[in-house]
């Protein structure tokens, strides 16, 4: 009875002993996508779900899915991976630090995103963890919209400067 009342009354310490350590615990790590390793200009709120919705196709890093080994599905598979990477490759982005994404690129993912093309339905079917909640989108497009973003990258598009009007 002892061990329980002394237990309760260090339990204020112990909550904020577990809130200090949950708050400790993201930072030490920090969710990287082990598929893109150097990706330094994405935020680090982005790559977890670029990983789990995007890199199957847009990257070079394809998790080739069983029903690959199906007849006929390998060859679009292929062919949709690669039409993918024309588009968007993660990978270069990665692999490439003086590459940097242009403001263009990034809208690009948050319309794909926000008019529910990407990821595909049938995709998202096959692969139910690939599913975007609201707050994935809103995070994706917060990149393509660094204003009041504080994970904002820098990308190459100058902000455009006032003209003088005389
Ligand atoms: C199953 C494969 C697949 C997945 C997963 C996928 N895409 Fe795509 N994506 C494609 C293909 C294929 C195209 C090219 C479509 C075309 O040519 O019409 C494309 C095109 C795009 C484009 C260019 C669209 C345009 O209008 O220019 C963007 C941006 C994009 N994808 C972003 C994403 C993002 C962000 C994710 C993850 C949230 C994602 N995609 C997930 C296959 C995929």
């Amino acid at each position: 009875m002892k061990t329980l009342r002394i237990l309760v009354r260090s339990c204020p310490i112990l909550v904020l002993v577990a809130i200090v350590w949950g708050m400790s615990i993201p930072s030490a790590k920090a969710p990287v996508s082990p598929r893109l390793a150097d990706a330094h200009q994405i935020p680090s709120a982005v790559l977890p779900i670029l990983d789990r919705a995007c890199l199957d196709c847009h990257s070079d890093q394809t998790r080739w899915p069983w029903y690959n080994r199906l007849p006929g599905v390998a060859m679009l598979l292929r062919r949709d991976i690669r039409k993918a990477r024309e588009h968007v490759n993660f990978s270069r982005w990665a692999g490439n630090s003086s590459r940097h994404a242009t403001a263009n690129e990034i809208q690009d993912i948050c319309d794909a995103v926000s008019d529910g093309s990407m990821p595909p339905v049938a995709y998202q079917i096959m692969h139910p963890d690939a599913r975007l909640s609201a707050s994935d989108r809103d995070l994706l497009c917060d990149w393509a919209n660094p204003a009041g973003n504080s994970q904002s990258m820098k990308t190459t598009q100058p902000a455009e400067k006032a003209k003088p009007t005389s």
